[in-house]
């Protein structure tokens, strides 16, 4: 029951630690958490702005964590799983699919790749992430009517677009600025290794990265707890110095429950929405961002991240720049 007793808090209006108790603020602790699993950016800010004067005081001069490291995720948190790939399945099968069928067919992709890996770790038959990459990507592309046998080099063309997916724009440069403040960085990934080398390498991150850490090193996918202790590990950090960066809110909670602190960082979509066929039709960007941009177990208040970080400005893709004002990260 470690994260019990947690209130809603915020730093420069942007970012919210979860301390203490929420009924303080005058807010139920379900409530809080309710606001945290919402989703929607814009009621998150108004929540921020309206607590941010009492959370300055609260973080200022104190670095209570003496975070020394910070630990990345890589695929949606450094790495756009999205725009790339979509504009290139255009590319490859072009005009004769419209955009509401790529933005299914990529969100469907993604998807099914986490449940895949999921999968496989349950069932105890590991493969790395190219593997659950490729048979997802099959998957989804059936799902929307074009068989992948039909043409497996444009399969393969469009698999291969993962390899060097493109960081959001404002990650290296966040990077950078971490490491000229003297922490260590490394991500911790699903990605294989083959995957996270060349990923690395084409968005010119390995001279700012002290190690790009796979899964591959144990056998299953995150959340299992086995993937977590791979970053003191390999970093030789102890947990409690390392502050832990995704978006993904499933390995956030995998991170927590391990004992590391958290930063789950909220970007919102990355896509221009698509017109939907009739008003009343929920986008698959809509739907990828219910079923996977929320809070998990929102009735649990045990495993909440410890910081949430919003873009700094209303754009979604520069999420990590939120975190140069964290206070354990500020010089
Ligand atoms: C990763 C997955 C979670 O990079 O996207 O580990």
């Amino acid at each position: 029951m470690k994260d019990q007793n947690k209130e809603t808090k915020l730093h420069s209006g942007e970012i919210r630690k979860l301390q203490s108790s929420a009924s303080t603020r005058g807010m139920t602790r379900r409530s809080a958490i309710g606001l945290l699993g919402s989703g929607g950016l814009a009621l998150m800010t108004g929540v921020a702005a309206v607590a941010a004067g009492q959370v300055a005081q609260a973080g200022r001069g104190r670095n209570p964590q003496q975070i020394t490291a910070l630990v990345f995720d890589a695929y949606g948190t450094l790495f756009d799983v999205f725009l790339p790939v979509f504009n290139r399945a255009k590319e490859i099968y072009g005009p004769t699919y419209n955009d509401l069928l790529y933005e299914t067919l990529i969100q469907v992709w993604r998807l099914k790749q986490l449940e895949y890996s999921w999968l496989r770790t349950l069932i105890r038959e590991y493969r790395d992430f190219y593997s659950c990459t490729i048979s997802s990507l099959d998957f989804a592309l059936r799902s929307v009517g074009i068989d992948p046998d039909d043409d497996p080099a444009k399969r393969d063309a469009l698999a291969s677009r993962y390899l060097t997916l493109d960081a959001y724009p404002e990650a290296l440069e966040v990077l950078t600025t971490l490491k000229s403040r003297g922490f260590k960085l490394a991500i911790l990934s699903n990605g294989s290794r083959d995957m996270l080398q060349q990923v690395v390498v084409a968005n010119n991150m390995q001279n700012v990265l002290d190690e790009w850490i796979s899964v591959d090193e144990v056998g299953v996918f995150k959340p299992d707890p086995k993937v977590y202790p791979l970053a003191e590990r390999e970093l030789r950090v102890p947990r409690k110095q390392i502050l832990f960066v995704s978006s993904n809110s499933f390995d956030v909670l995998g991170a927590k429950n391990y004992g590391l602190t958290t930063a789950w960082i909220r970007r919102g979509g990355t896509l221009p929405q698509v017109a939907t066929p009739t008003p009343s039709a929920i986008a698959p960007s809509t739907l990828f961002g219910i079923l996977r941009g929320r809070q998990e177990f929102q009735e649990e208040t045990t495993l909440l991240p410890d910081y949430v970080v919003l873009p700094p400005s209303a754009t979604p893709t520069e999420g990590l720049r939120g975190l140069l004002t964290l206070p354990p990260l500020e010089v």
